[in-house]
């Protein structure tokens, strides 16, 4: 496990000329899943591979023998063959099976990344932004400062489109749908390639600030076309995050106290009067869970990890896939590896150390340095 990275990138070397001598000759070429609904986003994955997430209780896929190649046994169409040593590369080389600091900023990148779509831009024709790795493609976008945080993981991830000769949108977003993944309790979120490269430089001033207002956080993201509870459901990644620019003096902070879970205690935290020792809450996060306009849909996901679960898995896949055509894309959700669930790790209510620690250790073996 030591040589991972470099026995990994080693096989890469050799087994992705070989599958596809040229990688975007996928990108018009989408197998088609029976299990799709409109437009092709579904629950399943291609050839029946079921996203139900099956928890740390059974059924599990194979997570592969541990030694740094990527096992592709399992594998069933073979578009997506290429794509499990990507992953492994992603989830064992740079998160190291875990839910750390690379995960994490893997997640916020995925947002920061589409998170410059516009319909309104769309319309007038005008240059857009799209979930489409301008990020990791442009050297400018990483130097804005409402990007201050994400210039480590750009740096990681930046050289790895060339590497693999994949475009940029596609290692940017599989890595984000890893990140929550490598966070116990993250669902498996549908993963999909075949983007092409970015048509150009996302445009400035359309990511979020914690001071605007929630009816302007709510227009913005509705220019993106996600509705509230869309909206409600993402921020509430923020379960993993930590802060370190909002308030520098307390840098390295976290928005709940469980930051290494991607759980639901933010919700209740965030709508709490008081805050945990070593928690900053969000000003715009504190406003949804008191605003009118935000209340309910924020509220809802307190106590129930489920419902979340399912709102964040789809509002995420929405996220992903912010100014593609899905028609020209294919579903490799077939690489992703189980969900972790944190039912079976919780006693009174808290996930357990101990538990937590021999589900990574059981359903994260192969990634793990
Ligand atoms: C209202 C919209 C949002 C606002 C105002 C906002 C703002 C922020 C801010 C200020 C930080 C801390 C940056 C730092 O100081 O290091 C942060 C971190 C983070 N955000 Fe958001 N965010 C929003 C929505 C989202 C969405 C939609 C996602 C993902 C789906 C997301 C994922 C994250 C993650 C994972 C972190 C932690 C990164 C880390 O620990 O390195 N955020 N966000």
């Amino acid at each position: 496990m030591r040589h991972f990275t470099v026995l990994l990138l080693l096989v890469l070397a050799v087994v992705l000329p070989s599958i596809n001598a040229n990688p975007y000759s996928y990108s018009s070429s989408r197998q088609t899943d029976p299990g799709d609904g409109p437009g092709g986003v579904d629950n399943d994955g291609p050839g029946g591979v079921d996203d139900d997430d099956p928890g740390a209780d059974g059924n599990v896929p194979d997570l592969g023998d541990g030694n740094g190649i990527p096992d592709v046994s399992n594998a069933t169409n073979p578009l997506c063959v290429p794509w499990y040593g990507i992953r492994d590369a992603i989830l064992g080389g740079i998160f190291h099976g875990r839910c750390g600091d690379e995960a994490r900023a893997s997640v916020r990148l995925a947002f920061h990344d589409a998170g410059t779509f516009s319909d309104a831009l769309k319309a007038q024709g005008l240059p857009n932004g799209a979930a489409d790795g301008s990020m990791i493609w442009d050297p400018t976008e990483v130097l804005r400062t409402e990007n201050d945080g994400l210039q480590p993981i750009v740096s990681i991830l930046s050289p790895l489109p060339a590497q693999f000769g994949v475009s940029p949108g596609d290692l940017l977003h599989l890595a984000g749908v890893l990140g929550v993944l490598a966070c116990p309790g993250g669902p498996r979120i549908n993963a999909f390639i075949g983007r092409p490269f970015p048509l150009n430089v996302a445009p400035m001033g359309l990511l979020p600030s914690p001071e605007d207002p929630v009816p302007k956080l709510i227009a913005r993201f509705a220019d993106m076309g996600f509705t509230v509870r869309d909206l409600m459901a993402l921020v509430g990644a923020h379960s993993t995050g930590k802060q370190r620019f909002v308030d520098p003096a307390l840098a390295n902070s976290s928005f709940d106290s469980t930051v290494d879970i991607w759980d639901v205690r933010f919700y209740a935290e965030t709508a709490a009067p008081t805050t945990p020792p070593d928690v900053l809450k969000l000003d715009s996060d504190v406003n949804f869970s008191h605003n009118a306009s935000t209340f309910h849909e924020f509220h809802r996901f307190i106590n129930n990890q489920e419902d979340w679960d399912e709102d964040y898995r789809s509002a995420h896949l929405k996220m992903m896939l912010l100014g593609q055509n899905i028609s020209t894309l294919t579903n490799c959700t077939e690489l992703m590896p189980a969900s972790i669930n944190l039912t079976n790790l919780t006693i009174n209510g808290t996930v357990d150390p101990t538990l937590l620690e021999a589900a990574i250790q059981k359903y994260r073996a192969p990634w793990l340095s």
